[in-house]
């Protein structure tokens, strides 16, 4: 084999290097991972030269390759990047490069499949935060061959992953315990990771992890796929023993296409969800990292400082009766809430889950004066307003259902299981797609509406809807996209409006929703104990800003389980803070707390909102270290917490992640939520210390020596806060 001469492009950043050979007739990767450096020729050949490896028996009679758009063309016996057909025939796709850009941030690459006759654009976007999003643009150009239009089966964005990832993390969980993490060794063949709901799901994948064995929160080499995408979609992690060329494995991810929802005739293009790697050295907090860094630097990232909330769900369910209401908002605003949002219960017939999904106008029997009383009285104490909604839902038992039956995804052998007593509407439907509209930008209007928490309470069972032929099609697709152009659209018309995504809870967490909602609603499950590990993983993608967080009664409502007051204020601290609690029957006492965990909450969200998240890995499951620590290290707020009893007599000298050990700190318990309960008789001498006043440490004793942690009672929590006593260098 002769061995061309070629353009390398070489894209950097924040440590991160991603290299590519664009040799025709595909492009190979030749590294993705830890920064080369400013690479000359010379170096750029040498790592040309190294990415060739050896011949095997029985295989290939040339080393194989690891190209851009990895297909049998290439001898590459992992999922391929492209499957279709047309009409049976082009099923082996072939592409040639026909050109190349290359930006210090971006590299895009025009491939030619001649046999199926499409023209293919692959773009690598290297953010400045070091993660590299991939996106596939397909299209059938005007003269394509024939017979018929090309179906296209699968398109998968890959990148290789060395041997050494030889762990790997996932996530999956249910209603109430979603990002349940889940982990093993990466063993031979995929591991694949396939979502047929219509939404990433309760047990969403949510950020795909691979790394050398044993990597944690701190340390360990990593990485790591997200899928952008609100409808079905495809995660894998690969290994073959042959390799990928001179790589060990594979990440891969993609839209999960139902057979047939993609026929692309000339003139027609499908483009790809955009799919984010990210590499780190630094374990699980070097990624979390990374994604929060490009999701804060986005233009649209929420800026303002997040307001304290109340939703009325907990609070009052589906009794809307407006003085429990007004009464409800004029205590929220006494302690201090920012932000009300009224929930589910106060649209036309809307009595229980059973009905009215679909009709958006206020109820008159349940609000003889509509919602002004309401938002006047929200708006005058200088809270924003928000409203619950579920625009892709509709239940038969509703005007929208009994007018436009046509409007509903179904089958034309008629409708499936009814799911929560709803169904689908096709956003897609141009007629269905004006009528949400009008309606949402009509409420916002009429109300003043400052939030809208957009919820999603169902998967998609057989969504198909009728084509011009009658004949059923396929609908994620359409509708994801549909979904995406109703938010766009609404929040062109009202730039200030803010939008929850919520879907049974978390069921729609992904950085697709992300880039047109301002918050996810992590869980329906406000207790402490499930609440620290679902805030843990959301947060492994999302800063805290965009995580709601609420403290809610003292019983749990979904497990049943009673926690104290202070474990269920520092919990909820740490994302998007707010109350989900009928404040009307709280004590004086209870309120009182409540009002100074807001003013805490109000002095601290600039740091927790603007921090690195940093958490410890600790010998023990019951325990949590996590925190955030100022961009320059100069302050820090640390949850140390315990969900269960564990052997450990003692905590032992534990390491506060993310200061600088070179720095002078004191550190101080902050007693405004409360202070916890204790599995001992004293608790160390710091921690009685730091109770009372600030504490002096060098940073070499917080981070490298570690401070003996109190052994505290199941269900409790403390705050430690940490101050630079110098300057930054
Ligand atoms: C879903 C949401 C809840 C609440 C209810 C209302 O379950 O996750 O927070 O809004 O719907 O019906």
């Amino acid at each position: 084999m002769t061995r061309s001469t070629t353009r390398i492009a070489h894209l950097r950043a924040a440590g991160v290097s991603f290299v590519v050979e664009l040799r025709t007739p595909v492009p190979r990767v030749l590294h993705w991972g830890e920064d080369l450096g400013e690479l000359t020729d010379d170096g750029l050949a040498a790592l040309a030269l190294s990415a060739d490896a050896a011949s095997l028996h029985c295989a290939l009679d040339e080393p194989r390759q690891f190209t851009v758009w990895p297909t049998q063309a290439d001898g590459w016996s992992g999922t391929p990047a492209q499957e279709g057909h047309r009409a049976g025939t082009a099923t082996a796709p072939r592409v040639t490069m026909t050109g190349a850009e290359e930006s210090p941030a971006a590299l895009v690459i025009a491939l030619r499949d001649t046999d199926a006759g499409l023209d293919l654009t692959l773009t690598y976007r290297l953010d400045p935060s070091g993660v590299l999003a991939v996106r596939t643009r397909m299209s059938c150009p005007a003269g394509a061959p024939g017979p018929g239009p090309y179906d296209l089966a699968s398109t998968t964005a890959l990148l290789p992953v060395p041997n050494r990832a030889q762990e790997i993390l996932d996530f999956t969980g249910k209603w109430c315990r979603e990002r349940s993490p889940q982990r093993g060794r990466l063993a031979f063949a995929g591991h694949v990771r396939e979502v047929r709901r219509g939404r990433p799901g309760l047990d969403a994948p949510h950020l795909l992890t691979v790394g050398v064995p044993g990597f944690g929160f701190r340390t360990g080499e990593v990485w790591a796929l997200h899928v952008g995408w609100s409808g079905n979609q495809r995660w894998l992690a690969e290994r073959l023993p042959e390799g990928a060329g001179v790589h060990g494995g594979v990440l891969g991810g993609g839209e999960l296409l139902t057979p047939g929802e993609i026929r692309l005739a000339p003139g027609d293009s499908y483009t790809s969800p955009e799919c984010y790697f990210a590499w780190s050295a630094e374990g699980l907090d070097g990624l979390a990292g990374r994604f929060h860094t490009m999701l804060r630097s986005r233009p649209g990232h929420p800026s303002s400082p997040r307001p304290l909330t109340l939703n009325t769900w907990e609070a009052v369910y589906f009794d809307h009766r407006p003085e429990r209401l007004l009464a409800l908002a004029d205590d929220a605003a006494a302690v201090g809430v920012e932000r009300l949002v009224l929930d589910d219960g106060w649209f036309l017939g809307r009595r229980d889950d059973t009905a009215g999904l679909g009709d958006w106008a206020v109820d008159p029997q349940m609000w003889p004066d509509g919602l002004t009383p309401l938002a006047e009285r929200v708006h005058a104490h200088g809270m924003q307003f928000g409203l619950w909604v579920e625009p892709e839902m509709v239940n038969l038992r509703s005007r929208l259902a009994r007018e436009h039956p046509d409007w509903i995804l179904g089958p034309s052998a008629g409708l499936g299981p009814s799911s929560r007593h709803q169904y689908v509407l096709n956003v897609a439907h141009e007629e269905a797609f004006a009528y949400l509209l009008e309606s949402l930008d009509g409420l916002v209007a009429e109300y003043g509406i400052d939030y809208l928490k957009w919820d999603h309470n169902r998967e998609l069972h057989e969504a198909v809807h009728r084509d011009a032929h009658g004949g059923d099609r396929p609908g994620v697709h359409a509708q994801t996209r549909a979904l995406y152009r109703l938010m766009d659209t609404l929040r062109s018309r009202r730039p200030d409006l803010e939008i929850e995504s919520c879907s049974s809870g978390g069921g729609r967490v992904d950085l697709g929703v992300l880039a047109r909602t301002d918050r996810v609603w992590a869980s329906d499950c406000n207790d402490p104990v499930e609440r620290q590990a679902i805030q843990r993983w959301t947060g492994q993608l999302l800063p805290p800003e965009l995580i709601g967080a609420h403290v809610g009664g003292p019983r749990s409502h979904t497990t049943g389980r009673v926690a104290d007051d202070s474990f269920r204020l520092i919990t909820a601290l740490f994302g998007h803070a707010g109350i989900e609690d009928d404040l009307t029957a709280r004590t004086p006492a209870e309120r009182e707390a409540l009002t100074r965990w807001a003013a805490l909450y109000k002095e601290v969200r600039g740091l927790l909102h603007g921090g690195r998240v940093v958490r410890g890995d600790l010998a023990d499951d019951a325990t949590y270290l996590h925190g955030v620590v100022a961009p320059d290290a100069g302050a820090a707020l640390y949850c140390w917490a315990r969900t269960e009893t564990s052997v450990p007599a003692q905590s032992g000298r534990v390491p506060l992640p993310g200061l600088a050990p070179g720095r002078s700190y004191r550190v101080r318990i902050r007693t405004e939520a409360g202070l916890p309960s204790m599995h001992q008789v004293v608790a160390p001498a710091w921690y009685r210390a730091a109770v009372e006043d600030w504490v002096p440490m060098p940073g070499t004793v917080l981070t490298g020596a570690g401070l003996p942690m109190p052994t505290l009672n199941p269900g409790q929590a403390l705050l430690i806060e940490a101050a630079a006593t110098d300057t930054a260098h």
